[in-house]
């Protein structure tokens, strides 16, 4: 083989294994769906979201809205803006979210299983289905499940 045609076929074989190389680093998206869970599967129970509708209405509408729609004081928790800001976030984020900084004006006011069954009610309203288990207080095992704005089973 002449030295031009080695280089050749060298830089060939070092761009298959670049290309394989990315293929594993940013898997595609079946493959994320099999490392996380999403939000898709059911992750809360239904008892958890019609308790924490009466929680929301209590503590956090007078801000984010009767119909999680937003006011003035407060962004919309529904809707497609919402959904798109926390696209690929961990659950877990959204729940420490509500957990150390809501209700803005008090904070860290309500317990780990009010938390849960709001972020239950605002997942639902937000189109996300009831599953067998209730939506865990646990913030390591939420960091396992994700956030996904679309379902990806649709
Ligand atoms: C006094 C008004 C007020 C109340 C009451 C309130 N919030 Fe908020 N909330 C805000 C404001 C303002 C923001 C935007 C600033 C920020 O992210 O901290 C916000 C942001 C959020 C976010 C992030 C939204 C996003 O798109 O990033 C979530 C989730 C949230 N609130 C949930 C709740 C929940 C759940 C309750 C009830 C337990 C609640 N809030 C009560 C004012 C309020």
């Amino acid at each position: 083989m002449s030295c031009r045609l080695l280089s050749f076929a060298l830089v060939g074989a070092i761009s298959l294994l670049m290309v394989r190389l990315m293929a594993e680093v940013v898997p595609a998206d079946g493959l994320w769906n099999e490392i996380y869970k999403s939000a898709w599967v059911g992750i809360y129970k239904s008892d958890q979201a019609v308790r924490g509708e009466g929680d929301y209405r209590a503590r956090c509408a007078s801000c984010h809205g009767i119909s999680l729609e937003g006011t003035d004081d407060g962004p919309s928790l529904a809707g497609r803006d919402f959904r798109e800001d926390w696209n690929g976030a961990n659950v877990a984020d959204l729940f420490e979210k509500i957990q150390f900084t809501m209700p803005a004006n008090r904070p860290g006011r309500l317990t780990g299983d009010q938390d849960a069954d709001i972020l239950a009610y605002i997942l639902k309203f937000n189109g996300f289905p009831a599953g067998p288990s209730a939506l865990s207080t646990s913030v390591d095992e939420l960091r396992g499940v994700r956030f996904v704005s679309m379902n990806p089973g649709r």
